[in-house]
């Protein structure tokens, strides 16, 4: 049987690829950030997943306003790194695990989550990015990697209710898998941040350690807070962080927390990170 036996979720800020990949890592502004996912690296690597079910969003780079699924899973053999105006990151392209991605579609849609399942898509810094952070530079991804993009970008996102029972279920569909796989789910973005208007370079930090203990704590709660307070709090971008929920979701509602990371700015964002295992 496969299980998930750990979340991670952490912020996908583009310029953290950007300093990674022109060698800029160990300036002075950047040191501190990676230095918060030195244990992670470490955790990962002792770790060991066989597949990273990646909860992310695409900022229309394979998705536009034509098409704008709220849950869309990833069944491809391979998903090359997307062009994002600077030509694609220079990462290897992710492999996926269409077995276990096409058994999610079926088990999640028959359990009433209406999946968008794509056989081809390129993959932004939402999803490269949270690999780099995790891996470092290697010449291959260590895992296989299923995506599962959800729309945070065009109003309305999926609830935080919803996306926490969406994980519930992953968690059952992945359970329900004959293979012995080991399986961590990703949930990406966040944390507060606004890029546009009059508020862009909103940060939250109160806000912010909020959620880190709610999601830890008590994520029944955390699932009931409406749209309005993330964006309000935690600005227009700060509602990226529903899909942490969905991570939360997947697991133990009781989890051992191994590793929480919390930095002020990268870019114009408030990095966050956890690693949350499953107690049984
Ligand atoms: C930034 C953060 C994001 O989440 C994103 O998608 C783009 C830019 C930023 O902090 O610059
Ligand atoms: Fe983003």
């Amino acid at each position: 049987m496969a299980r998930i036996t750990a979340g991670v979720a952490t912020s996908h800020v583009p310029a953290i690829g950007a300093a990674l990949d022109n060698g800029r890592a160990d300036e002075p502004y950047w040191r501190p950030v990676f230095a918060g996912y030195e244990a992670s690296k470490r955790w990962i690597a002792e770790h060991k997943p066989d597949v990273i079910i990646l909860v992310y969003n695409d900022h229309a780079s394979a998705f536009s306003l034509e098409l704008i699924p709220t849950f869309a899973i990833g069944c491809a053999e391979e998903f090359q790194p997307a062009d994002e105006g600077w030509g694609p990151r220079p990462v290897p392209p992710v492999k996926g695990h269409p077995e276990l991605a096409w058994h999610m579609a079926e088990r999640l849609i028959l359990d009433e989550f209406d999946m968008t399942i794509v056989n081809k898509m390129d993959v932004d810094h939402g999803l490269t990015v949270p690999l780099s952070l995790m891996f470092g530079q290697p010449a291959e991804w260590p895992c296989r990697v299923i995506p599962l993009a959800v729309n945070v970008v065009q109003y309305p996102p999926p609830t935080g209710n919803r996306c926490y029972r969406l994980g519930q279920a992953i968690r059952r569909a992945v359970e329900a898998f004959p293979e012995d796989l080991k399986v961590v789910v990703f949930g990406t973005g966040g944390m507060s941040h606004q890029l546009q208007g009059p508020r862009a370079g909103l940060i939250n930090s109160a806000f912010d350690r909020d959620f880190l203990d709610r999601l830890v704590g008590d994520p029944v709660a955390q699932s009931k807070v409406p749209h309005l307070d993330y964006v309000r709090e935690a600005g227009s971008e700060g509602i990226e962080l529903v899909m942490w929920l969905i991570m939360r979701g997947a697991l133990d509602e009781q989890v051992r927390e191994v590793h929480r990371f919390y930095h002020v700015p990268a870019s114009n964002t408030a990095v966050g990170h956890l690693i949350l295992e499953n107690a049984g």
